[in-house]
């Protein structure tokens, strides 16, 4: 029998109910803390890149040397794109939108793998591997199509993220351009159970597939209260324009109960750890480039919002600073998004074999507000 309101308890948003049990990553919101596999996000910022996070995510320990030029032979191998896809792509408006368009390449890669009904955990191992390694093939492609060019064939001799700037731009970056893009895909590659991993999960406790779970996570990421934010951060700066006009433009947004996008978060009660890093390259970057406004609009922002609403908890998250960083990168707003999801791809991979080594679908419960008993009119005396 479904459930009483009286009898349950009802947590909207599932604030706090526990999903799963996962060993990958492990947050403490009261006090910032982040870690993947016991290793704290400082630490993978400093010395890490994004494939040997994404081995670390979807293997569960750091690679040895030989493992990790073995896996990330493999994601180069994998980098192009079926023909197929491209030539679908080809067909896409370029007004689409570029998470839209993720969504259905993601999609369309499920129709095009060679042995769909093969669930098996290799197979799904190599599925992982050249998603992965698409994700960014796919994002720059698109972008260049949009502008009536033609893709950029990835270069083997670069990295995951050098590769992809090199991709978007037809250009390979300078190291520390490179080094900016594959630290911001570290920070992004996990984060717990959040909603996009949550719906991954969901879509993959059907036992469906891969591609159908990870088409979840990008539709699911999408939104601005989720991955879109970054982009609807740029948004809100461009609005603003002015360092005097941050401090009015927060409060009256406060006044008037309108969210400050890139702030607040479920599980956050402290300064997103990631957002501190995020913070100190959108300083360097801004320093680099001479054009310190988009900073200096943020740290006021910062400076009011913990002023007024900290004490509630709410402090800078993931999606604050990534847009200044990735402005200064000189990737266009859009892209902001897709970028969040070419890293997070590997966290939804490694949580979704995760949840598939004990499987229970997903069916929670609602509470039912309508009629217990209505009698069925026929249409002519309604
Ligand atoms: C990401 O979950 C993850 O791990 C996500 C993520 C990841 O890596 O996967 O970290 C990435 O999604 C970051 C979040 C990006 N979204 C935004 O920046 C959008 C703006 N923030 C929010 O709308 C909000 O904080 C959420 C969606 C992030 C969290 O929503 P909750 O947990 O449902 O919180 P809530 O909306 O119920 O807010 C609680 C209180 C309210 O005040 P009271 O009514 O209790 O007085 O905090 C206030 C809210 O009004 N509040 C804000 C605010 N966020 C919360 N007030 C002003 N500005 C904000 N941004």
């Amino acid at each position: 029998m479904a459930p009483d309101e009286a009898e349950v308890t009802f947590a909207k948003g599932l604030e706090d109910v526990i999903v799963a049990k996962s060993r990958i990553t492990y947050i403490d919101g009261e006090i910032g803390k982040l870690v993947y596999l016991g290793i704290p996000i400082e630490e993978m910022a400093k010395h890490s890149t994004f494939e040997e996070t994404a081995y670390l995510l979807g293997h569960g320990a750091l690679p040895t040397r030989q493992q990790l030029d073995e896996y990330s032979r493999t994601l180069v191998a994998n980098r192009a794109l079926p023909d197929t896809l491209l030539n679908m792509m080809k067909l896409f408006p370029p007004t689409a939108l570029p998470m839209d368009v993720l969504r259905t390449a993601v999609s369309a890669l499920g129709m095009l793998d060679p042995n769909p009904k093969d669930s098996s955990k290799e197979q799904n191992q190599l599925r992982s591997a050249r998603l992965i390694a698409q994700f960014p093939t796919i994002v720059a492609a698109f972008a260049r199509m949009r502008q009536g060019l033609e893709p950029v064939a990835p270069r083997a001799d670069l990295g995951h993220a050098a590769n992809f700037l090199y991709m978007l731009f037809g250009q390979a970056p300078d190291e520390f351009t490179a080094r900016v893009m594959d630290v911001a895909l570290v920070l992004h590659a996990d984060h717990e159970m959040n909603a996009s991993t949550f719906a991954s999960l969901v879509t993959g406790s059907t036992l469906s597939d891969m591609y159908s779970a990870i088409t979840t996570g990008v539709g699911t990421l999408k939104g601005p209260l989720h991955g879109g934010a970054n982009e609807a951060v740029v948004a809100m700066l461009q609005e603003i324009g002015t360092v005097e006009n941050a401090e009015p433009y927060v409060l009256n947004a406060l006044k008037t109960k309108k969210k400050i996008m890139g702030f607040g978060h479920r599980v956050y009660h402290a300064y997103d750890p990631r957002a501190r890093i995020f913070k100190e390259y959108a300083r360097e970057l801004s320093q680099r480039k001479n054009d310190m406004t988009w900073f200096q609009i943020g740290e006021k922002i910062e400076e009011v919002m913990i002023r007024e609403v900290g004490r509630k908890g709410i402090f800078p998250n993931v999606d604050f600073y990534s847009g200044i960083v990735y402005h200064h990168l000189g990737i266009p707003t859009d892209l902001y998004t897709p970028i969040f999801a070419i890293a997070r791809v590997a966290g939804w991979i490694a949580h979704v074999m995760e949840y598939w080594e004990d499987n229970r679908i997903f069916r929670p419960a609602s509470i039912y507000t309508g009629p217990k008993e209505a009698p069925y009119v026929p249409i002519e005396k309604r």
